[in-house]
């Protein structure tokens, strides 16, 4: 057992007990961001006078070899250290002696392991903006490419009224163009650095948090000591932007999945994005789209789960926090697989033109494009709505479309249908005069892609690296 405390103690730590309360097996993923906020830390104690310039030359020379020697492999994490902190501290004092000791000067774990974790969400945050861009990317090839694919659009999952692919997927488009949104949102919330807070209550010595905020690429240091320790907000905050994420994923893995099946067949999963079934020689199983349909509850599982652990936690730091990390890394680490998985799987999709287009003919999808032909003419739009109920229960009747019908029936609905009505409640008619803002219409979607293009290339990443706060 290696652990950071002990003087106070008279009897040995319990076997069973160390283990419950040890963390390295999970924190060990901190090991990059500990380090560099413990040279940060070392180097503003050297400014300070408060470490000499040897000293601090020789902690962060022991703590760069450190990383790099795990990082090689030369140098094991191993289950003997309570924590990631207890390792890196361990190691560096076997290394250059003395001076390891005095690295956790005016320094707590609990300011530590909060520096560390917002250090990691923070890179996270990046990450998954990044795989997000991806794949907004990729829709929009897409949406490019399939400006005239009609297909039908759904309400109730009932065939509505006609739209394109372009916008089917452009809805996903605005949702995942959301999601990053939410990514910057955190970003501006929550960097700022809560080093330099001790275990609660600041210290006595004269550390420079601006510094090592800045050092650490942080706007500046948070405002209140007790809060900084105690402080989660941005992990719930980064998992409930990662919960919207895997719902709107799941929600299109679903349309996927029906898209896919045979009923449909709008859509062809790539044979690398599919599996068999061990019995049923014929299946091709979309199982990527459902296991991201399925692990959507795994994330939102931890979002509840973090809430949950915080909500009855007094001020300070409590150990109870420790709790945050399993479930935020395996959330990460799932949004992340899902993200990766699902573009490639979108991106290799093939889409049943022809199929969506006829599937668009069916189900009278241009009733509504029929009673606006009638409003036109000057039928009030109750009654139009009425005349072309009862021309639909005709059609259905007699296994037709509407435009199947010859004008002759259609007079005995009304009087004011003429030769125009085929061309009014045409299926490109249908979409192509649909030009209201944000509509299916070529020109709308047009200009909606435009605008969404240049968004795309104007990365607030960009303006992140030149320093300039927005
Ligand atoms: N492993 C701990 C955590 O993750 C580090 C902080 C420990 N602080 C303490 N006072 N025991 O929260």
């Amino acid at each position: 057992m290696a652990q950071l405390w002990g003087g106070r103690f008279v009897g040995e730590t319990d076997e069973l007990v160390y283990r419950f309360n040890a963390s390295i097996s999970f924190d060990r993923r901190l090991l990059r961001q500990d380090i560099e906020g413990s040279i940060a830390h070392a180097s503003m104690l050297v400014r300070q006078n408060i470490l000499t310039q040897e000293e601090g030359t020789r902690i962060t020379e022991g703590l760069k070899g450190i990383l790099e020697d795990v990082e090689s492999g030369a140098l094991a994490i191993t289950e003997e250290y309570e924590d990631v902190h207890s390792f890196v501290e361990a190691n560096l004092t076997a290394r250059i002696g003395d001076a390891g000791k005095k690295l956790h000067t005016g320094r707590s774990r609990n300011d530590q392991v909060a520096l560390d974790m917002r250090l990691y969400i923070r890179e996270q945050v990046l990450k998954t903006d990044e795989r997000l861009k991806t794949l907004l990317q990729t829709l929009l090839d897409l949406m490019e490419a399939n400006l005239d694919t009609y297909m039908p659009g759904f309400t109730h999952l009932q065939k509505a009224q006609p739209v394109t692919l372009a916008h089917h997927l452009g809805a996903y488009f605005e949702m995942f163009k959301r999601d990053r949104q939410r990514m910057r949102d955190l970003y501006y919330r929550m960097n700022y650095c809560p080093l330099g807070s001790g275990a609660l209550a600041g210290t006595t010595y004269p550390l420079d948090r601006e510094d090592t905020a800045i050092a650490l690429g942080f706007f500046g240091p948070t405002l209140n000591s007790m809060d900084s320790v105690s402080d989660r907000d941005y992990v719930i905050d980064f998992l409930s932007a990662l919960s919207v994420i895997m719902m709107h994923l799941s929600r299109f893995s679903e349309e996927i999945i029906l898209w896919n099946s045979d009923e449909y067949r709008f859509v062809e999963i790539d044979d690398a994005y599919s599996t068999g079934s061990s019995i049923m020689p014929q299946k091709k199983n979309p199982d990527i789209a459902e296991l991201v349909r399925g692990k959507t509850g795994r994330v939102y599982a931890a979002l509840t789960g973090l809430l949950v652990t915080m909500k009855g936690i007094p001020l300070a730091y409590n150990k109870d926090m420790q709790e945050d990390k399993e479930l935020t890394f395996d959330a990460i680490d799932t949004v992340d697989g899902c993200l990766v998985l699902f573009n490639g799987m979108v991106k290799t999709m093939k889409f049943n033109r022809r199929r969506m287009e006829q599937s668009a003919k069916r189900g009278f999808t241009n009733a509504t494009d029929a009673a606006d032909y009638l409003v036109k003419k000057g039928v009030p739009f109750r009654d139009a709505h009425g005349l072309v109920g009862r021309l639909v229960l005709t059609c259905i009747g007699e296994n037709k479309s509407i435009e199947e019908m010859p004008l002759s029936r259609l007079k005995e609905i009304s009087p004011v249908f003429e030769e125009d009505i085929y061309d009014a409640i045409s299926l490109k008619t249908c979409v192509e005069n649909r030009l209201t803002q944000g509509g299916p219409g070529r020109k709308a979607m047009e200009a909606a892609i435009a605008i969404n293009r240049q968004d795309l290339a104007a990365d607030w990443k960009d303006s992140l690296r030149s320093g300039v706060r927005q």
